[in-house]
């Protein structure tokens, strides 16, 4: 299968970080927004993290110039007739995920392989919402997408041979080390990380050590480049909390269960970087 054309369906973060590196690895790529000023904002983010990159000497001229050259921004699920490869990267949620493909599965080719970007969804169930079963798959990346060079490659019960495979080979033609994970809740990478972070909170709660120092002795002690508490500001606290009860919801596994100042911190509004503050101010 030939991937040349890419449709992203979504420009937040995570969507716009793997329009932007499809984009530069020489794809034609379509990213859409529900609306023209979430398009506009995401579009923004890209070019600014591509001129960042020029001003660090990472990103050349020329390859900012190409990277916008090859992506277009639409709000239309007409804009993505042509793609051979649609990534979905929209909002944690079913029912949106679900009015998304069914609104493009009557639209574009049969060929047409439908990938979703979910953390913690069941592939296998937005499969089988799908008309394509066999055409669709997990490609789950992580943030900040242009930097981390890990893909889970996800396979549902469905999903065929041929689509896992150029699912994978697409994930290396944009320069990531694709891995295989099962169809379960946090794949391989959240069903390690997660348990670490929510564990990080619990110790805080009982008095570990403060924010800096149960940071500090991470990052310094193990040498992660961030320390837990740091890394849930920038996750985003609703987000681990929200894969945190998918998580336990599946697995009934006490590890999983979010601490009491987790759910506090989010209903508080205390999302992290995102809001400008979390464990820390931004
Ligand atoms: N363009 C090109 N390159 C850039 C760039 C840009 N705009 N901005 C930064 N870079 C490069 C830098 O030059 C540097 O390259 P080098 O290593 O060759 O010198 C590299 O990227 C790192 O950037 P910085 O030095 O500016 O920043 P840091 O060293 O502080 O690293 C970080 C930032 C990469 C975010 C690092 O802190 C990190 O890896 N943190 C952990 C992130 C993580 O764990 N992410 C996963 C979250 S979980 C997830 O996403 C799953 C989801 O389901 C929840």
């Amino acid at each position: 299968m030939q991937i040349k054309t890419v449709g992203v369906l979504g420009c937040g973060l995570m969507g716009g970080g793997i329009a932007q590196v499809s984009a530069a690895s020489g794809f034609k790529t379509i990213v859409r927004e529900v609306n023209q000023g979430a398009l506009d904002k995401g579009m923004a983010r890209i070019k600014r993290f591509l001129d960042d990159g020029v001003s660090k000497g990472k990103v050349t001229n020329e390859q900012r110039d190409t990277t916008l050259a090859n992506l277009t921004g639409t709000t239309q699920f007409g804009a993505m007739r042509d793609c051979d490869l649609i990534i979905e990267a929209i909002v944690e949620n079913v029912d949106e995920k679900v009015a998304a493909y069914t609104m493009l599965d009557a639209g574009v080719s049969e060929r047409t392989i439908f990938a979703s970007n979910t953390s913690s969804l069941c592939i296998t169930e937005l499969a089988a919402k799908t008309k394509r079963p066999d055409r669709f798959g997990g490609l789950h990346f992580f943030n900040p997408v242009p930097l981390m060079k890990l893909v889970e490659v996800v396979r549902a019960l469905t999903t065929s041979e041929e689509t896992y495979q150029a699912l994978f080979q697409f994930s290396q033609a944009l320069g990531k080390e694709p891995i295989t994970a099962p169809d379960k809740p946090g794949f391989i990478v959240n069903r390690l990380l997660v348990p670490y972070l929510l564990d990080a909170i619990r110790c805080y709660e009982r008095g570990l050590g403060t924010i800096e120092d149960i940071d500090k002795g991470m990052k310094l002690g193990c040498g992660y480049p961030m320390g837990p508490l740091t890394l849930l500001d920038f996750v985003g606290l609703d987000t681990t909390y929200y894969i945190a009860n998918i998580m336990f919801d599946e697995y009934k596994d006490a590890m999983f269960a979010a601490p009491p100042l987790l759910k506090r911190m989010v209903l508080a509004g205390k999302l992290g970087r995102k809001s400008g503050e979390g464990f820390y101010k931004y």
